[in-house]
């Protein structure tokens, strides 16, 4: 039995409720999956292709789409579309993201699809008369929402595709159609949030029902596989433009939202430069601003490399004290100098460059924590919901994936006849400087509100490669922890030597400069709690830290790690 345990975890649901009729209808997910039996796959090894994300129905449904001819990128667009129905709190098409790729002619393409101001947002759109915050309006509720950018990423990524759309989108529509059983974690999950869904809609939602959901109840989305279908037969312009478009503006007419026609039909992915370094053997690509997430990683990562008290291994002092201050300073520098290219001069060069980096943890003092107060962004000379997908294919595309609605179930606010959720991502701009946002996330000037400017975001998709070969794809959920959890769990296997699940699951802790505290996992010893605290560190307890999907190439095998925090799971085969 212990064995079972070791490596390979399988989670079996009860199924209460499969309904004969429905699995009849099934089309093309029914041959792919079960949605009324399905089961979670922690950690697994395979030969050919592998999928990591948050719901065991969507990983599955990727890994056939590769065994039926489709490569990383097919997998990629189906499992996304397929977490925007059965991983509502973030999956989503009324939210936004990052993908970075790798594709066997090594070609790296980084595409940003990440929500943007409406064309009618202002600077201090969320302050009172009296110049206060008022921040349930950029968390909650229509105003809260940025244009959305998945539909239009998922369309910029199909060129690197080889399947038609309509096969890639079916399952989706098939599993809001038809529906699917749902776990306890979900049925909790959209119970403690039904007050909020009530409060923020006009009409009542999927997600609502007037008694409590349970573990085996089936969720069906009729209006949601409608605008699936309004996609599959009209590619993005049956979001941007044409009837959905027309519910998402009268949706925002029912409450104080400000997307347009205009805005929706404007909305433009971009291709972005990856950034990317080296670490040791390893070289590393990550998603340059709009988000922080490859920034901040390539500074806590350089910050730490070589160092002797990284050498002193895994949650030894020295190592975990070192990591802490390079969170520290790279958080710091978020703050004052990132926010989105196209509005705002980032200094991305310098950020980036072995002298500062060099020079910024020069004031490290090993036993001593340093203080928050006397860290400020550097001086620069020159000018809990998101979603991860890690994907590999047996040509050796590396795809990785971080997209989100912002905090769970986004706005919680469903489009009226559309019947997907809106996110909150108006959230992630500096409201007013100073002020926190909801991750505690603080900014000015270089992230404010400005009409068709995008959000600074943390997320941090990565893929690795190792001597020029496929190496890691990785990333998470978290917030502002995003970065920190990348960092830990890619730190785990290349200086600490672990395999994909400890990696993973590992206890990992968090600081981002605001405020100035290490918040823990349970797990994370006590014996190393007890030697950071005399060095000054203040230590906060925190439920969970990231819920990291990662995948593992070495000695010709594909080594695939689903986060144990949550439902997900990884397929392959
Ligand atoms: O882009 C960002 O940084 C945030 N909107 C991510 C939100 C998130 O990860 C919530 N998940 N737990």
């Amino acid at each position: 039995m212990q064995k079972v345990f070791i490596g390979f975890f399988v989670f079996i649901y009860s199924i209460s409720n499969v309904c004969a009729q429905h699995k009849t209808n099934w089309l093309g997910a029914g041959k792919i999956v079960d949605p009324y039996q399905y089961t979670q796959v922690k950690h697994e090894f395979y030969n050919n292709a592998a999928v990591s994300c948050a719901h065991p129905l969507a990983s599955l449904i990727g890994a056939q789409i590769m065994k039926q001819g489709g490569n990383a990128f097919d997998a990629g667009i189906a499992v996304q579309l397929a977490l925007a129905v059965v991983y509502p709190a973030a999956g989503n098409i009324g939210g936004g993201g990052f993908l970075i790729a790798r594709k066997p002619n090594k070609e790296i393409i980084a595409i940003d699809y990440r929500e943007v101001a409406p064309g009618n947002a202002n600077k201090d759109m969320y302050l009172d008369k009296d110049g206060n915050a008022q921040l349930e309006l950029s968390q909650s509720g229509r105003m809260a929402s940025g244009v959305p950018g998945t539909i239009a990423g998922i369309f910029s990524t199909l060129p690197s595709a080889k399947l038609n759309f309509k096969l890639l989108i079916q399952p989706a529509i098939d599993l809001a159609k038809f529906g699917y059983v749902i776990t306890e974690r979900e049925a909790n999950s959209l119970n403690s949030n039904k007050n909020a869904f009530i409060k923020n809609n006009s009409h009542t939602p999927a997600f609502v029902k007037s008694i409590s959901w349970k573990a085996g109840d089936t969720l069906m989305q009729p209006e949601l596989a409608e605008t699936l279908i309004l996609i599959r037969d009209n590619g993005a312009k049956g979001f941007y433009e044409g009837e959905t478009a027309k519910l998402i503006v009268a949706e925002m007419k029912q409450g104080n939202g400000i997307i347009s026609l205009e805005d929706l039909k404007n909305y433009k992915a971009k291709i972005r430069v990856p950034l990317s370094f080296d670490y040791g053997d390893y070289h590393i690509y990550g998603f340059p601003p709009p988000s922080s997430g490859g920034i901040i990683l390539l500074q806590m990562m350089k910050m730490v490399e070589k160092t002797a008290n990284i050498k002193k291994g895994f949650q030894s002092p020295e190592a975990t004290q070192i990591m802490i201050e390079a969170e520290r300073r790279a958080y710091a520098d978020r703050a004052e100098h990132l926010g989105d290219p196209d509005f705002w001069k980032v200094p991305i060069k310098t950020l980036s460059s072995d002298a500062y980096i060099t020079n910024r943890i020069s004031d490290f003092t090993p036993g001593k924590a340093s203080k928050s107060v006397d860290i400020k962004g550097g001086v620069i000379k020159e000018s809990e919901e998101t979603t991860h997908i890690s994907i590999y294919d047996k040509d050796g595309t590396m795809v990785s994936i971080t997209t989100t609605l912002n905090g769970g179930y986004g706005s919680k606010t469903v489009v009226g006849g559309a019947g997907f959720l809106m996110n909150n991502e108006m959230d992630d701009f500096s409201v007013k400087p100073g002020v926190a946002n909801m991750f505690g996330a603080v900014g000015g000037e270089a992230n404010a509100i400005v009409p068709g400017k995008r959000m600074l975001s943390s997320m941090c998709p990565v893929i690795v490669t190792k001597n020029g070969k496929p190496a890691i794809v990785v990333g998470t959920p978290g917030g502002t922890t995003i970065p920190t959890s990348v960092f830990q769990s890619l730190m785990n296997v290349i200086e600490f030597g672990m395999n994909t699940d400890d990696a993973v699951n590992q206890p990992k802790f968090h600081h981002q400069h605001l405020p100035d505290e290490v918040y823990f996992e349970p797990k994370f010893p006590e014996s190393l709690r007890n030697a950071l605290i005399p060095m000054g560190y203040k230590l906060t307890s925190r439920a969970s830290i990231g819920k990291t999907e990662m995948i593992l190439i070495q000695n010709n095998k594909i080594e695939v790690a689903a986060d144990r925090r949550g439902d997900d799971s990884v397929a392959g085969f």
